[in-house]
């Protein structure tokens, strides 16, 4: 079984990607990283530990949290996304006692990736501060880790950001995060919202969920995510941004990608966070980030369904 870690800032997509991951039962995850983002780290810590205790599993898959805020700017959340709480009140029903844990997240990742040499991939689908400690810390993370599988950016949708034109929430929340992550020399596929957006989950796609122990919480918890998207872009469905990741890891021929050299832009108050593809070369440097240029979303949705559905 492929061995990851999965960055989360919980957040409804991040816990549908965390569903869906567990239920697939073809990944053995080492642990789950929880990193300020969608909402402030300890509700992201508590969230993230209720989705495991919805799946039973929070006994066997630890959280361990990181960076309480970007590595240089002010937090920014993202409540209008995702509700008050991250996943719209919709474990409100769940109780936990939150277990000690004081194992810094970008510690977690690096002692992992040592131990599991050219096995491990890391899947981070928040702002990218976690990943950037890490390798600032240890750079030789970019040799141990086999792949980093980064959600965020936009490279060839320009102008249809989700946060400002320029930009997707991920990179915008911490773009001097990214950009070390960027040029770390990690080997980086970044799913970005040029596919992400490609995988709607619908209200009938909901409603195939019927029946399932999950059918509550998928429903529930995307309300105010998918009236968001009808306000916004006139789509009555959630792009499952954090989940494709989750399958790029699943099934790496879910997407197909191309080499280029990608930057980030931080020092433009008008386009912070731009995620910058030299498709033409005409900077001369070396390619660094695979991109998706395309996404088989039947076949991705098909599979997430019936994981979620067990
Ligand atoms: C990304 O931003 C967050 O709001 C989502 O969880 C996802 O990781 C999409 O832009
Ligand atoms: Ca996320």
């Amino acid at each position: 079984m492929k061995k990851v870690i999965i960055d989360v800032d919980t957040g409804v997509d991040d816990a549908l990607a965390i569903l869906y991951a567990v239920n697939s039962k073809q990944l053995d995850i080492l642990g789950i990283t929880a990193v300020s983002g969608n909402v402030p780290l300890e509700q992201v810590n508590i969230n993230t530990n209720k989705v495991l205790k919805l799946l039973a599993v929070e006994d066997q898959i630890k959280v361990y949290k990181g960076a309480d805020r970007p590595l240089l700017k002010e937090p920014y959340h993202e409540f209008r996304v995702h509700g008050n709480d991250g996943i719209g009140g919709a474990l409100d029903h769940i109780d936990i006692d939150i277990p000690e844990n004081e194992v810094f997240a970008p510690d977690f990742i690096i002692e992992q990736a040592k131990k599991y040499k050219g096995e491990l991939t890391l899947i981070a689908v928040g702002p990218l501060t976690n990943v950037a400690l890490a390798v600032r810390k240890e750079p030789r993370l970019a040799e141990w880790l086999k792949e980093v599988i980064v959600m965020g950016g936009l490279v060839q949708s320009a102008g249809r950001g989700n946060t400002i034109p320029t930009s997707e929430f991920n990179i915008f929340a911490d773009a001097e995060a990214a950009k070390i992550v960027f040029h770390s020399g990690m080997n980086i596929t970044l799913v970005s919202l040029d596919v992400t957006r490609q995988v709607l989950l619908t209200e009938e796609h909901i409603e195939e969920l019927q029946g399932s122990k999950y059918y509550d919480f998928v429903k529930n918890s995307t309300v105010d995510y998918r009236n968001f998207s009808i306000n916004l872009y006139g789509i009555n469905g959630c792009a499952l941004h954090d989940p494709l990741s989750v399958g790029v890891a699943l099934d790496p021929d879910i997407v197909q990608r191309e080499k280029y050299y990608v930057d980030v832009e931080t020092q433009s108050e008008l386009s912070y966070g731009q995620t910058i593809c030299d498709f033409r070369n005409l900077l001369k440097k070396e390619p660094n980030v695979n991109i998706c240029v395309g996404v088989d979303h039947e076949k991705f949705l098909q599979t997430f369904l019936d994981h979620l559905k067990g």
